[in-house]
């Protein structure tokens, strides 16, 4: 069997500010094979990492990113919220975290945020800026908005798509491989072992969100899954001990 595959959930994001470097560093010292991402668009159309569509849970700062600049966003401290020893780290461009993961040769599961605020044109923008770093191979596109995959592999088909749901899903393989999705992206308590050997056994991956606890990864490990999306990557590494 091939290895599980851990990715940090916006980065370490149990013990560092979600989305920033400090929380991808922690994933990838915790022995992560990758990190998870939440991606927008700002007011002046650079690609944003953050996971809300307002800045205001996770900086000093105030608004929706679709209506801050760059150069707003970049002013914002992204880590006192979380901890003071964390003062200064700031929101990530989508630019900057594909220089990271090219560095590091890491694995990169970016979700596209593509609803209830819709941004004109994200799908290009990511598969350019994916491109441009050379990165199509270590990255999964991921998005509840399943129009946006659909979208992605209409512009570039060597993008491997992945379908994010909450709520269970009949026959998730079916619904994956009529829309070229190589992986489905479930709540880890909506699958059985059944769902997973059935999805792999029609070509298509599991990569489970998001699992924190022993326990759980335990169940998810003896279910086979293909990769486990969590804020623990410490935990996970312990469990599947890749
Ligand atoms: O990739 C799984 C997970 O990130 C989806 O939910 O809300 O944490 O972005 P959310
Ligand atoms: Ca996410």
């Amino acid at each position: 069997m091939n290895k599980t595959i851990i990715y940090g959930h916006r980065g370490a994001s149990c013990y560092a500010p979600e989305n920033t470097f400090a929380a991808y560093n922690k994933a990838i010292e915790m022995g992560a094979n990758g990190i998870e991402i939440d991606v927008h668009k700002s007011k002046d159309n650079n690609l944003i990492v953050c996971h809300d569509e307002k800045v205001d849970r996770t900086t000093n700062g105030i608004g929706y990113i679709k209506d801050l600049t760059l150069k707003e966003i970049k002013k914002l401290d992204a880590g006192s919220w979380f901890d003071n020893k964390f003062r200064g780290e700031k929101i990530p461009l989508l630019d900057e975290v594909l220089e990271f993961v090219k560095d590091r040769n890491i694995f990169l599961n970016i979700e596209i945020k593509n609803g209830p605020i819709f941004y004109e044109g994200i799908e290009h923008d990511i598969v350019k800026a994916v491109r441009a770093y050379d990165l199509i191979e270590n990255t999964i596109i991921s998005s509840f908005n399943h129009f946006s995959l659909a979208h992605i592999k209409n512009i570039d088909k060597r993008f491997k798509t992945g379908i994010l749901y909450i709520a269970g899903m009949i026959d998730p393989w079916e619904y994956a491989t009529k829309i070229g999705a190589s992986y489905i992206h479930p709540l880890y308590l909506t699958i059985n072992e059944e769902i997973v050997l059935k999805s792999q056994n029609n070509g298509v991956k599991v990569n489970v969100f998001t699992v924190n606890r022993k326990e759980d990864a335990e169940l998810m490990k003896s279910f086979k899954v293909d990769g486990i999306i969590t804020d623990c990557p410490d935990i996970c590494k312990k469990v599947f001990n890749n």
